[in-house]
């Protein structure tokens, strides 16, 4: 398993507040405990932070659970998630840590909290874990002192009295509680620019201290003690809304350019449009949370239908505009070739010693006017591509003098900017193929046809200049 990982203090905060809209509060309490791990100062024998969100609903606190996976291990799917609200009765908390020997079904009753499952969400690039209970209020008084022990000491011990380890953990504990008493406090003055500066922050100061009081009736005080930061999230204003859904079309133009390759088009979302989105998909009561379904209903799922049934040409401009009726939104082909997202001239370095083949993927990709750098071996490879900054790599996993998987590892490190794709006959090892998963390699198996390694290629470097541009 890897040291801590690499990233520098200001390019994280930097990378999750791009992630994590008009919420600078919690990243100035949470980035620091990460820091501490990274330089190997976090306190033994406890977790490596602890943190208590609350706040409205939809305003971010699961996100940035969410958002420190992706930083952390390139997955926002990389954390362990409680809900406290399966083990409400005493008799579920069993399903959490098992249930001890000597019951009935004890072997049948795998717990949902092992040491194993902590290991399971770490990356090679990171090897601290995150683990979110989610609505801590719900949990059973038993579940609560369970809680206690591993924010004490680390630790918690299993129903076969084995142990699991939280001291390279990060917890987050999420509620609800106050939200109600919250809302009535936001209402009149949730979403579009609610007041002056000296109104909203007296509205914030007013949330916490609700939050807080909420917490402190629900919780004892060696409970709340424990806790590193209490950070209250704050109701999103029309800006931040407004950057959300920049986020969600972003993602939406991705998807195109990744999924449709060499078919795909830019979007133009007017700012009509853009108002209708905001008003339809962000409310008091859910703060963003409707947005990405709104986004979905409005613009993927139409545009899906004018993809499949071919009435939007590749490398089209598409024009999203509200329609006359001002009930939905009217999404038209205008044409206009983007060159933005055409890479232009790519150079392509592929490594392989089936000689037929290199050969044959050289002249196909020299006559689609790209440049070609060739080689047999890593050895090879590495003296070709002196001075020269390859956009994308297609690497043989089998190589005479080494692997692709770990060629491609190091081109990432000279290149940051270069794709890298792999080729390989047969199934990668785990060990490999967990690599190109957090790496984001893909994978492409042989044989394969020449439109899937060119589809495939186009993708990546579209999708990378969408990302970039
Ligand atoms: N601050 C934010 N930055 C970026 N996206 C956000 C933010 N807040 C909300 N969103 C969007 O809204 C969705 C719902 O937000 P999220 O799940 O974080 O809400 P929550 O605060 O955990 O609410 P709840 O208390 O109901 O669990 C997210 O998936 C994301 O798309
Ligand atoms: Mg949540």
């Amino acid at each position: 398993m890897s040291t801590p990982a690499s990233q520098n203090p200001n390019e994280l905060v930097h990378l999750l507040s791009q992630k994590i809209v008009g919420q600078p509060e919690a990243l100035k309490f949470i980035v620091p405990y990460i820091q501490m791990f990274q330089a190997g100062l976090a306190p033994e024998g406890r977790p490596v932070g602890i943190f208590l969100l609350l706040g409205p609903t939809g305003t971010g606190k699961t996100r940035t659970v969410e958002a420190l996976a992706e930083v952390l291990h390139d997955s926002d799917k990389h954390f362990l998630k409680i809900d406290c609200g399966e083990f409400q009765m005493e008799h579920e908390v069993a399903k959490l840590i098992g249930a001890p020997p000597g019951y009935l079904g004890h072997r049948e009753t795998q717990p949902i909290l092992t040491q194993q499952k902590l290991v399971g969400v770490t990356s090679e690039k990171n090897d601290l874990s995150i683990v979110l209970f989610d609505e801590i209020e719900k949990a059973a008084p038993s579940l609560t002192r369970l809680l206690l022990g591993i924010l004490d000491k680390a630790t918690l011990r299993l129903g076969d009295n084995t142990t699991v380890n939280f001291d390279r953990s990060l917890i987050f504990l999420t509620s609800n509680l106050g939200a109600r008493e919250m809302m009535r406090e936001l209402n009149p003055n949730f979403g579009f620019q609610s007041g002056s500066e000296r109104q909203s922050s007296q509205v914030s100061s007013k949330l916490e201290s609700i939050a807080l009081a909420a917490v402190r009736k629900r919780f004892s005080p060696e409970f709340i003690n424990r806790i590193d930061a209490v950070v209250t999230y704050q109701p999103l204003n029309a800006e931040s809304l407004s950057a959300i859904l920049d986020q969600h079309i972003a993602e939406l133009q991705q998807h195109v350019n990744t999924r449709l390759g060499a078919r795909c088009f830019t979007i133009e979302v007017t700012p009509q449009s853009r108002e209708f989105l905001l008003r339809k998909g962000t409310s008091a009561e859910y703060g963003a949370r409707e947005l990405k379904r709104t986004v979905h209903r409005h613009l993927t799922q139409p545009l899906a239908t004018l993809v499949a049934s071919g009435q939007i040409e590749p490398g089209c401009k598409v024009l999203v505009e509200v329609a006359p009726d001002g009930t939905r939104l009217n999404i038209r082909n205008t044409g206009v070739a983007t060159p933005a997202l055409r890479p232009r001239n790519p150079s392509i370095l592929i490594v392989d010693d089936n000689s037929d083949l290199l050969r044959f993927l050289e002249r196909l990709m020299s006559e689609a006017d790209w440049s070609v750098i060739a080689a047999e071996s890593e050895k090879q490879a590495n003296t070709m591509i002196e001075g020269q900054h390859p956009s994308a790599a297609l690497l043989d996993y089998m190589l005479p003098d080494g692997d692709g998987v770990a060629l491609g590892v190091g081109l990432m490190k000279r290149f940051p900017e270069c794709q890298v794709i792999i080729m390989s006959g047969a199934p990668l090892p785990p060990e490999e193929e967990t690599i190109c998963q957090a790496a984001g390699f893909p994978v492409l198996r042989k044989p394969f046809l020449a439109t899937d390694v060119m589809d495939l290629i186009r993708a990546r470097l579209a999708a990378k200049s969408a990302a970039t541009s």
